[in-house]
């Protein structure tokens, strides 16, 4: 099931509020309006925003130096801000191959225009919920070759599967389809005060139109990573993963944060035979 094509700016939208965050000039009253609403119940929304993206780029930076890695899946693409995963992993290595997923029809229309290139850089539409699917898809399977090391990321989209297991089953599911060696990256908006937990879920559900999950707590995300095998730090809040010398990682609290981590695929948490499909 996919979100509404309908562009309606007249009403607040996640990739805009998150582009409004993160410094960007895609967005409307309506997002601008949401944006600050959200930021009167977190008032750190903003920089764990751009914690939560500095952590992408860092991730993909760690997986193609360190794993080798040179496929990346990107779920929730977000609508082009500053620098991209393209950017980061084909500066290490021109030939690293991205796909991209988003079902955001804005983000879609401005992604395949600044960032799809043949061979390359692949736009999709498809939610995190659909990653198993979209792994079986001709269209990836081009760029993609299932049977060597990739890099899925997750990163600030976990918190829209809904259900109380729902991103445990999405991540489950993407590691067993996985060749071994590849890597997960993954990141889930939380907070300790169930107020603030409702409050920014209920606004952040309209702005996503409905097809949104929760904010959970830290003790209800980790559990969804029990399948797998988190890097050191471990699950943390994001601005603490590896942040090196990136002085502007910025921070989450208590009350509102990012929290995740990269984790991975070791032969022994692939189903038999799993990820040898051609
Ligand atoms: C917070 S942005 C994250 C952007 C990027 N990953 C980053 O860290 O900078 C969330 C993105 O996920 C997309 N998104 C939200 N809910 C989604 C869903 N259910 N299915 C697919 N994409 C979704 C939004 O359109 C948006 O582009």
């Amino acid at each position: 099931m996919q979100r509404s094509d309908v562009i309606d700016v007249a009403a607040p939208n996640l990739a805009r509020m998150n582009n409004y965050l993160l410094g960007g000039k895609d967005h409307y009253p309506a997002d601008r309006e949401a944006c600050e609403r959200l930021l009167r119940i977190a008032p750190q929304a903003r920089e764990v925003a751009q914690a939560a993206h500095r952590f992408l780029l860092r991730a993909t930076s760690h997986l193609a130096r360190e794993h080798r890695i040179r496929q990346f899946v990107v779920f929730g693409a977000g609508l082009p801000t500053q620098v991209g995963v393209h950017q980061i992993a084909q500066s290490i290595d021109v030939r690293c191959r991205i796909v991209y997923a988003d079902d955001d029809p804005l983000v879609l229309t401005h992604a395949r225009a600044r960032w799809e290139r043949p061979r390359r850089t692949l736009v999709v539409r498809a939610g995190p919920e659909q990653a198993a699917q979209l792994l079986l898809d001709p269209q990836l399977r081009a760029l993609i070759d299932p049977a060597l090391p990739m890099a899925v990321l997750f990163v600030s989209v976990l918190h829209t599967v809904p259900g109380p297991a729902g991103p445990r089953a999405v991540l489950e599911r993407t590691a067993g389809m996985l060749a071994p060696g590849s890597l997960i990256a993954g990141s889930h908006l939380v907070s300790e005060d169930p107020v603030v937990r409702q409050r920014a879920g209920a606004l952040l559900r309209e702005a996503a139109g409905g097809w949104w999950g929760r904010v959970r707590s830290r003790a209800e995300v980790e559990p969804f990573f029990g399948g797998l095998r988190p890097l050191a730090p471990g699950l943390v809040d994001v601005s603490r993963w590896r942040p090196g010398g990136d002085r502007t990682a910025g921070g989450g609290s208590r009350l509102w944060a990012e929290y995740g981590g990269v984790a991975m695929v070791q032969p022994g948490d692939v189903p038999e035979g799993a990820w040898l499909f051609s």
